[in-house]
């Protein structure tokens, strides 16, 4: 089958995946409300395109944190890519490579760190700080030989009620698989992953101090939050509602994003995650202000339609989706997708 968007990998994935597994990736907290409000949200936007400016081919290349990007869409976070594919976290480690762009190890990858690191992709490391601090700096030692940012997940002091799973009884991963970063190196036994209740802006101070990475929190939402996160020092910040997964009835990740914006004002980089599925999409969250995004359950689609290869896919159908969106709003390059491109 010739696959023309991301909506053909998602169909194809569905087919291949468990049904367990795939409501797994698919689904959302509650009602699922937020989940498909992250979509719906970004239907609501309509383009206003200028013509005439001899824009040429588009190059829709961005630099972040001192590396440069062959485009703005990145790779989110997302657990137990073993289940969506045999080579897991290391097919999409090598799909990121292949397309020049950074994708975010998940605390729960399926594959240890070292092993996706040696496959030369750009690599981000996503941290759900543990209570035990001594095994979270560990983790942070592991992520500065690895990676080159950290990415602090903070909309998670709970985890979020999924009905999904709680009526498939999809509880823990099949035997064989397990989150590889929890392991003991001793004990060769594997921790569980500690949702902490109790993480706190000093937390994110310690984070910060004890490490000479760039820190992303990940998961704001408010902008006195992300006023906050500036005046800490943190260096980026992720709008983003953990893909409808964790607080239902949250916004939507593209509704929050202008208030995020304004209150930054231009002093770290603001991305976005959550129902980004086309060009325009991309281009939308560009013109309000994020500075690139990240996609989730795409990356996964793409890897149970054909590992690496079906990755690529994913990333290669949103580059051009881009690149094509922007020659049609008239766009050389990201710094043309401003706010007046937005009808309303
Ligand atoms: C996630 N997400 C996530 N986030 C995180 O910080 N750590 C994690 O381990 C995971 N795991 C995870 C698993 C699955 C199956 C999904 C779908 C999502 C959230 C993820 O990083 C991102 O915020 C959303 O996936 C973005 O929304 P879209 O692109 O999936 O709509």
């Amino acid at each position: 089958m010739t696959l023309v968007s991301l909506r053909d990998v998602a169909v194809s994935a569905r087919r291949r995946l468990v049904p367990a597994h795939y409501d797994f990736f698919a689904g959302g907290a509650g009602e699922e409300r937020t989940l498909r409000d992250n979509r719906a949200a970004f239907d609501r936007w309509r383009l206003r395109p200028r013509v005439l400016r001899a824009a040429g081919v588009p190059d829709p290349r961005v630099e972040l944190f001192g590396t440069e990007l062959s485009g703005p869409v990145l790779i989110a976070p997302t657990a137990f890519h073993r289940l969506a594919h045999p080579d897991g976290e290391v097919a999409t480690a090598r799909a990121a490579r292949a397309a020049g762009t950074v994708m975010t190890v998940s605390m729960a990858a399926t594959r240890p760190l070292e092993q996706i690191a040696a496959t030369g992709a750009r690599l981000w490391f996503q941290l759900y700080p543990q209570p035990d601090r001594d095994f979270t700096a560990s983790l942070v030692k592991r992520a500065e030989r690895a990676c080159t940012a950290l990415v602090v997940s903070v909309d998670s002091p709970v985890l979020g009620r999924r009905a999904r799973d709680l009526r498939n009884g999809f509880l823990d991963l099949p035997p064989g698989l397990a989150c590889e970063n929890l392991r003991d190196p001793v004990t060769g036994k594997v921790r569980d992953i500690v949702m902490d209740p109790s993480l706190g802006w000093d937390d994110i101070d310690r984070l910060r101090a004890g490490t000479g990475l760039p820190v992303l929190l990940k998961g704001v939402l408010h902008p006195a939050d992300a006023r906050e996160a500036v005046a800490r020092g943190v260096d980026g910040i992720i709008v983003s509602n953990h893909g409808g997964r964790q607080l239902d009835n949250a916004v939507a990740a593209i509704d929050a994003l202008p208030a995020v914006v304004g209150a930054v004002d231009g002093r770290i980089p603001v991305l976005l995650d959550g129902g980004v599925r086309r060009g325009t999409d991309v281009l939308t969250a560009l013109a309000l202000g994020a500075s690139a995004v990240l996609v989730g359950r795409p990356v996964i689609w793409g890897l149970a339609h054909d590992g690496e290869a079906g990755v690529r896919q994913v990333l290669s159908l949103l580059h051009e989706e881009l690149t094509g969106a922007m020659a049609l709003c008239g766009a050389a390059t990201v710094a043309d997708l401003t706010r007046d491109l937005l009808a309303a």
